[in-house]
């Protein structure tokens, strides 16, 4: 049994008090070793390519094997060679992958003759336990009972979606509010009224959605600052535009961190002034914080970070560590009557999801005083002791200071390829240039693709590397991603030179 974690997951089968059940399932169809399909990653390849949906779920040129923390033991498919992945990227594993707290709760309650799946209908105990939770964790100016909480969706759209039902049935005794107010560089989720309301859409304005746009949607432009450090004219005139036509208007939608805008931070200042317009203008302010809460900005909520406070929050990545699909929304209590059939998804009855989130709030903030006593006496007493802690208050500083380091050590290193960089916490972006010292999207998408086959795995966001690790991000991890991102860096510079000569 480890010892001690240092932050690094571990293979739960290694405890010595899941040894007798591990050794139970041995050469069994239980075993985590059986073989399910006897097939290689190439031989699905080549079988599948009428099997999945094009976009989306397409085969993939490189297979997950196993996981720990940052760390993914893959296979490059069409070679059957084997390649560890850095996920620099982890989305919404908060905590990486197979983290054995959440793990070990998760085998608990299955283990427990609690249903599984607690259908809408019905109450039970683990879901008045998050609520609390949630609620408890999220905001701390607030007094209990300002605040009430949406359990019951799955993904981030969803709850973006809860979050305008919610703010459009506030405004049913008013009928001059029916516009919506949104901002170029946005994007929040992929169904159709998450669709409607974000810049960043692929189909958006070509006919292809089954509806293009919806009158009452106005998009603002994305709020920067100059070169000064203040709010260009563009942003005031947003505010003033809110100021001037705000009775009509029943919400403002921001994400605080516009990730496909190259990993934009919407300044504080202009958040600040917002909050200030809905609040004189009574237009509810939504935070669609599926990106940057739970954790990723160093607290629960966003505003618990920034002290700006929207009217409600919508979140989902991070919510249950990738450990199940949960969404959820967090409003005013002026805000809590919803319209049926709207606010209850069937999916969203699935309790590991609730446990997961339940073992996520332990990671994050630590156990509950009450409970730090009647942690088992066999866990590694690296967990034991960040589970009294909460990784938030110790690791949180510590990587965004590791990211800080990697991007300033890349842009030293290549000062013609790396650009700014974006974002704040962990939500983070850089910027790519392109020969000419220009943002480029094209350049950061050949990055992003190349990096896989050197081992790190980013995604494209823009004109930026989107770099998001995980909370406990270790040095080994950062520095086996900084070599990963030199060569991948140094390999597009010599193609960048061979193409000049
Ligand atoms: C800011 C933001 N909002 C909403 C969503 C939608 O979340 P989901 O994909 O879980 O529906 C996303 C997804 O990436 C997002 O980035």
């Amino acid at each position: 049994m480890p010892s001690s974690l240092n932050n690094a997951p571990f293979d739960l089968a290694s405890l010595d008090v899941l040894a007798p059940l591990v050794e139970s399932f041995a050469g069994s169809c239980l075993d985590p070793a059986f073989v399910n399909s006897g097939m290689t990653p190439s031989a699905h390849l080549a079988s599948n390519s009428m099997l999945f949906t094009q976009g989306g779920s397409w085969p993939r040129d490189v297979w997950a094997v196993s996981g720990f923390g940052a760390v993914l033991d893959a296979v490059v498919v069409e070679t059957d060679a084997p390649v560890q992945l850095i996920d620099l990227c982890s989305i919404l594993c908060v905590l990486g992958f197979n983290d054995p707290w959440v793990k070990l709760k998760q085998i608990a309650y299955l283990l427990s003759p609690q249903p599984h799946h607690v259908t809408i209908r019905l109450g039970c105990d683990m879901y008045y336990r998050v609520a609390r939770r949630i609620l408890r964790s999220f905001d701390r100016s607030t007094e209990p009972g300002d605040l009430v909480v949406n359990l019951r969706q799955c993904n981030g759209s969803d709850a973006v979606e809860l979050a305008l039902h919610a703010a459009w049935k506030a405004v049913e005794g008013s009928p001059r509010r029916r516009r919506l107010a949104t901002f170029r560089g946005s994007y929040h989720g992929e169904n159709l009224t998450a669709s409607l309301i974000s810049d960043q859409q692929p189909e958006h304005g070509s006919g292809r959605l089954l509806m293009d746009q919806a009158e009452n949607v106005v998009f603002l432009p994305s709020p920067t600052c100059g070169d000064g450090g203040y709010l260009t004219d563009e942003a005031l005139a947003a505010l003033a535009r809110l100021e001037r036509e705000g009775d009509e208007f029943f919400a403002v939608v921001i994400e605080p961190v516009q990730w496909r805008e190259s990993v934009h931070a919407v300044p504080l200042e202009f958040l600040r002034r917002l909050r200030d317009v809905c609040t004189r203008k009574s237009i509810c302010l939504i935070f669609d914080e599926i990106h940057n809460g739970f954790g990723y900005t160093g607290t629960i909520s966003f505003a618990d970070n920034c002290g700006v406070r929207p009217d409600i929050s919508a979140m989902s990545k991070g919510l249950t560590g990738g450990h199940g699909s949960l969404a959820i929304t967090v409003a005013r209590k002026e805000f809590r009557a919803i319209e049926g059939p709207f606010a209850g998804k069937s999916n969203a009855a699935d309790m590991l999801s609730l446990v997961a989130v339940d073992a996520v709030l332990d990671r994050l903030l630590g156990v509950d005083s009450d409970e730090a006593g009647a942690l088992p006496d066999w866990l590694p007493t690296g967990l034991a002791s960040e589970l009294r802690t909460g990784l938030l208050a110790t690791v949180y500083p510590r990587t965004v200071a590791m990211v800080d380091l990697l991007f300033d050590e890349l842009r030293r290193r290549f000062p013609s390829l790396v650009g700014a960089s974006a974002g704040l916490g962990l939500v983070r972006g850089l910027v790519m240039l392109d020969a000419d010292g220009r943002p480029s999207s094209a350049v950061a998408a050949e990055v992003a693709k190349r990096c896989l086959v050197h081992g790190v795995y980013v995604r494209q966001a823009d004109t930026a590397l989107f770099v998001k690790p995980r909370l406990a991000f270790t040095q080994d991890e950062a520095d086996a991603a900084l070599v990963g991102l030199s060569r991948t860096f140094e390999e597009v510079l010599d193609d960048r030179d061979k193409a000049n000569r």
